[in-house]
């Protein structure tokens, strides 16, 4: 591996906890949140100080490369959970539920819900849904689990939607958002993530509800922000949403990297002499009288 730079890192950071978001809000600090899916990602952000880490269901389309959110299963989310909770310490880390775990019923959604504390090291869940997941919240938060919600655009109701579209826009349509959040809190929701609602309607959801709302193309009116790394860090080539800050772009680095890498090894200029392992003249005669 190549001599890096080492960046400047806080090593040791108190855990952040539900409380933790329930204070930021209260102080009018806002609340940072990305989404992580390895060891190594969940490890830098950790480092660089980051609230919480949602391992989102996003992974299904920036990591293995599906379409939409639906096919991804318990068993991979839990399994990138797992490389998350390795590589993060301090952040509150909340395990996103997949399409079909919480939806059937509330034992189940708590079961599910469960097996991202026991065997995935997260500290929270999310799911997606309004009034019509309240009674999973309850059994959830019923449990000791920590349940952040998530309404407006919701992706895995992608077909129900019509496409992944902004959602709240008409007076009806952010009564029910509103409505909404509070029968979440009222479940015991301990944050929600408002997704692609207009900046105004977030705002007063957030200024509404006592618990901290999470905007991701939702306006600097929430209490804190979430987005999808692979955005950020410009490594999700088939498109980059409206509301997306792109930080970086990973994708041209790593095509460049890649690139270079052929035609060093194509040139022969890879490896070099200082990526050789040498042995001494001595054991080198030794051995070809070895093989005479
Ligand atoms: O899966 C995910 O990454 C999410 C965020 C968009 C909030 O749910």
């Amino acid at each position: 591996m190549s001599t890096v730079t080492p960046v400047s890192t806080s090593t040791s950071r108190k855990k952040v906890t539900t409380l933790t978001f329930r204070q930021k809000k209260e102080r009018g600090e806002p609340i940072t949140m990305l989404t992580a899916y390895d060891y190594p990602t969940a490890m830098a952000m950790d480092r660089a100080g980051i609230d919480s880490i949602l391992v989102g269901d996003s992974l299904a389309m920036v990591v293995l490369g599906y379409e939409n959110t639906l096919p991804v299963t318990m068993e991979e989310m839990l399994h990138h959970a797992r490389a998350v909770a390795r590589g993060a310490k301090s952040a509150l880390l909340v395990g996103d539920m997949p399409f079909m775990s919480y939806q059937v019923s509330a034992e189940e959604a708590l079961r599910n819900a469960g097996r991202f504390l026991q065997q995935g090291g997260m500290d929270a869940v999310k799911l997606e849904g309004g009034r019509e997941r309240a009674d999973a919240v309850r059994a959830i938060v019923g449990a000791g689990i920590p349940v952040m919600g998530h309404i407006g655009l919701t992706p895995q109701s992608v077909h129900q939607l019509g496409g992944f579209r902004a959602q709240g826009k008409t007076a009806s349509a952010a009564k029910r958002l509103l409505e909404d959040a509070k029968i979440l809190e009222d479940a015991g929701a301990f944050s929600i993530v408002l997704e692609s609602v207009p900046a105004r309607l977030a705002e007063v959801i957030s200024k509404q509800i006592s618990i901290p709302t999470i905007g991701i193309g939702a306006g600097v009116g929430c209490d804190g922000q979430v987005l999808v790394t692979h955005d950020l860090l410009g490594l999700f080539d088939r498109f980059t949403p409206k509301f997306v800050k792109q930080y970086a772009n990973f994708h041209a680095e790593m095509n460049k990297a890649f690139t270079e890498y052929v035609d060093d090894v194509e040139t022969k200029r890879f490896p070099a002499v200082e990526h050789t392992v040498e042995m001494t003249d001595e054991e080198w005669h030794a051995f070809q009288e070895e093989i005479k």
